[in-house]
């Protein structure tokens, strides 16, 4: 008995990295899996139709159930498309799990409009596109008097949540619409027996991260590998699984450390009673403790801000944005 058995779900961006751990795993839990991806390179240039199909025939070859989707979550009818083929193949659809994304760093300074577009097209409208057909599906069946568990798993990221990293402006931003998507779905899909949750993986060995430092180094042959793609794929499986209860939630994986996100909460503040001049702003709002994004990029990168920690981030910061070139 698997813990999918008989779900179908859809997975884009399956073909590499986190997804195509996704797939498999989802598949060895029992699930028919619809595995999109158009094969593009990091960013989102080119195609390769052999990049889903191969994921596809090693699900086959293990006993599983498959099917590819060459299709392109930016792409409006494609979105329309995946979710059709796991109707037309499947017979349903039970779980979407949104994953595809393409990266195109820049400084914020240099970063043109189609860059930003194309990435906030993959990471932010993709997600919201294929959620979007699927829950014209699943409120039809709903109304119809079906009553089955569905499930939508997004993928933000940490670049965007927690640390926003300098020359990731549009992946960033993107990765935080996730985020507000996967609350706002929670709330308007849970009456049609939808739960939309979030997965946040982090230092995950993927094409995204080979030049972090350390990434490449080559796992112990026994123990447990923190960096490997596959970390997040049971907490991924858990989501995806009727017998989840969560819902409206955005979970942080690195390695072997799944942890619930409070995204952004209310910190100190100041009030009177009426309108406030700038003024009086002035002098009073710079006494509230402050958010520091400095101590966000310092946590990250799993250090404290000592005292010359902010001119040690701050030279990180110049050395990013200096090796992208100024044009
Ligand atoms: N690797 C990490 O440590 C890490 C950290 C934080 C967040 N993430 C998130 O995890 C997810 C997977 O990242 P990854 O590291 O496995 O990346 P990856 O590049 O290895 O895989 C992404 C896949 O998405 C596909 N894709 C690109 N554009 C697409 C489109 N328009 N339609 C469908 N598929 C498309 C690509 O072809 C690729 O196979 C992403 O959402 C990423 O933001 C990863």
């Amino acid at each position: 008995m698997g813990h999918l058995d008989g779900r179908v779900v859809l997975i884009t961006g399956a073909g590499r990295g986190i997804g195509r751990e996704e797939a498999l795993h989802f598949a060895a839990e029992g699930a028919k899996v619809v595995v999109n991806d158009p094969g593009v390179a990091i960013d989102g240039s080119g195609g390769d139709s052999g990049v889903a199909a191969a994921v596809v025939e090693e699900i086959v070859a293990r006993g599983g159930q498959a099917v590819a989707s060459t299709d392109s979550v930016a792409d409006w009818d494609g979105a329309r498309r995946m979710v059709d083929t796991a109707l037309q193949v499947f017979g349903d659809l039970h779980v979407v799990v949104n994953n595809a994304t393409i990266e195109r760093n820049r400084a914020l300074a240099d970063l043109t409009e189609e860059e930003f577009d194309d990435v906030v097209a993959v990471k932010l409208k993709g997600t919201f596109a294929v959620t979007r057909w699927a829950a014209r599906y699943w409120r039809e069946r709903f109304e119809a008097g079906v009553r089955v568990d569905r499930a939508v798993v997004n993928t933000s990221s940490g670049s965007g949540l927690l640390n926003p990293l300098p020359t990731q402006a549009s992946y960033a931003a993107g990765n935080a619409g996730v985020a507000a998507l996967t609350i706002v779905g929670a709330l308007e899909l849970g009456r049609y027996g939808v739960r939309v949750n979030c997965l946040s993986p982090s230092m995950a060995r993927t094409r995204l991260t080979l030049d972090v430092p350390g990434m490449r180094e080559e796992p112990s042959a026994d123990g447990f590998d923190p960096l490997h793609p596959s970390t997040s794929a049971p907490v991924a499986a858990y989501l995806a699984s009727a017998a989840c209860p969560l819902t409206g939630q955005v979970l942080s994986v690195r390695g072997g450390s799944v942890a619930v996100n409070h995204g952004w909460s209310r910190g100190g503040h100041v009030r009177k009673d009426g309108r406030w001049t700038v003024g009086e702003l002035a002098e009073k709002l710079p006494a509230v403790p402050m958010d520091d994004p400095f101590g966000k990029l310092a946590d990250a990168l799993g250090g404290a801000l000592g005292p010359d920690g902010r001119a040690r981030i701050q030279e990180m910061i110049d050395a990013l944005l200096d090796q992208e070139g100024r044009r």
